[in-house]
């Protein structure tokens, strides 16, 4: 069953100058579509893991999902709810607490002022619930020590942050957990440790994940399913061995092309070719054509469906 359902979703933002400046120097407006006709779903139980170049339109969604973003069209449902549309205050409200996100700087993202143990029963002090031992029990589940409770954030490592950061996303007893580059600014072997945890605690919470995130080999081995995103647009969509296995479409195979080849000194070697292109201007057609080694004139003229092939979902007009 899936407890997330994204249909048609597309967000556009005004990037306009003032209407001043547009006026006199007689500029027309501007529009910035950031996701475009995106649809998926995404299991109860499970992680759904969106990567994409940086540009791509992978935040947008993830805050269009927890409700900080509306859409411009499409819908988002979780648990047949609707934010952006349900009119019943009690669905919303129930929906909103099923909901969590972890961001990618837990830096920012604690207060400096306040004591672990107030920080993470703060969401559900708000709501008046019972917080006795609670941030004692979730610094366990996070695999830091009950007695952290008592000290500040300045106190802790980058990952021991995060685990305060996840922790305190699970006070509220969520269902489902938006996480945007959780482990981008950790050490890489920090990093496979809260991806760890993370996975683990799917299992014992019974967690539904969208975990965005600009790299494959991140999300390889903790996704159910991989959406690759090209400009707002989904271009294909796997479960991870099929998707390392068998790319099918062109963007997915120069991604992974260009993964993680390292030379001797440790640093990335054959980057994806050529630019992305200007999201307010896209290419026409499929927006990939520019850069793609297997256009051809209809790539130029239509944008390729969203089709089954196979065990994956891919938009290409020649994917086989
Ligand atoms: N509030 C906004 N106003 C105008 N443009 C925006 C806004 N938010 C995002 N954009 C634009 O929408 C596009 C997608 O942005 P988004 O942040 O979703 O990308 P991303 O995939 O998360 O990138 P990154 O990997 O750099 O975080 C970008 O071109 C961005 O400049
Ligand atoms: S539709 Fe055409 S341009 Fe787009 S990825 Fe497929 S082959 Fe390349
Ligand atoms: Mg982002």
């Amino acid at each position: 069953m899936a407890l997330v359902e994204i249909s048609n979703l597309t967000r556009v933002f005004d990037v306009s100058k003032p209407w001043l400046n547009r006026v006199l120097e007689r500029l027309p407006k501007s529009l910035l579509t950031a996701v475009s006709d995106v649809s998926l779903q995404i299991e109860d139980r499970s992680i759904y893991a969106l990567v994409g170049e940086s540009g791509s339109g992978k935040s947008t969604i993830g805050k269009i999902v927890v409700g900080l973003t509306a859409p411009s069209s499409g819908s988002v449902t979780i648990g047949g709810v609707d934010l952006a549309r349900e009119s019943d205050r009690g669905a919303v409200e129930q929906t909103r607490s099923d909901i969590q996100m972890i961001f990618q700087d837990p830096y920012a993202s604690l207060n400096p002022r306040w004591r672990v143990r107030d920080i993470i029963v703060e969401p559900v002090a708000a709501k008046g619930g019972k917080t006795d031992g609670l941030a004692e029990r979730l610094l366990e589940q996070v695999g830091l020590v009950a007695r952290d409770a008592g000290k500040f954030p300045h106190e802790f490592s980058g990952g021991q942050r995060q685990r305060i950061c996840v922790a305190r996303a699970l006070a509220s007893e969520p269902r489902l957990i938006v996480c945007d580059e959780p482990t981008s600014a950790l050490d890489v072997s920090v990093q496979a440790q809260v991806l760890n945890l993370m996975s683990d605690l799917k299992d014992t919470f019974g967690l539904t994940y969208l975990f965005i995130s600009h790299d494959l080999t991140v999300v390889q081995h903790m996704a159910d399913r991989i959406g690759v995103l090209y400009l707002g647009r989904l271009v294909e969509e796997a479960a991870p061995a099929e998707l390392f296995a068998d790319p099918k479409h062109p963007y997915t195979q120069m991604l992974l092309a260009a993964a993680p080849k390292m030379d001797g000194f440790g640093r990335e070697v054959d980057p994806p070719k050529g630019e992305i292109p200007d999201p307010i201007n896209p290419p026409s057609g499929c927006a990939f054509h520019p850069r793609c080694p297997l256009a051809t004139d209809v790539c130029k003229s239509e944008r390729p469906a969203m089709l089954d092939l196979r065990e994956a979902r891919v938009a290409c007009h020649h994917a086989m």
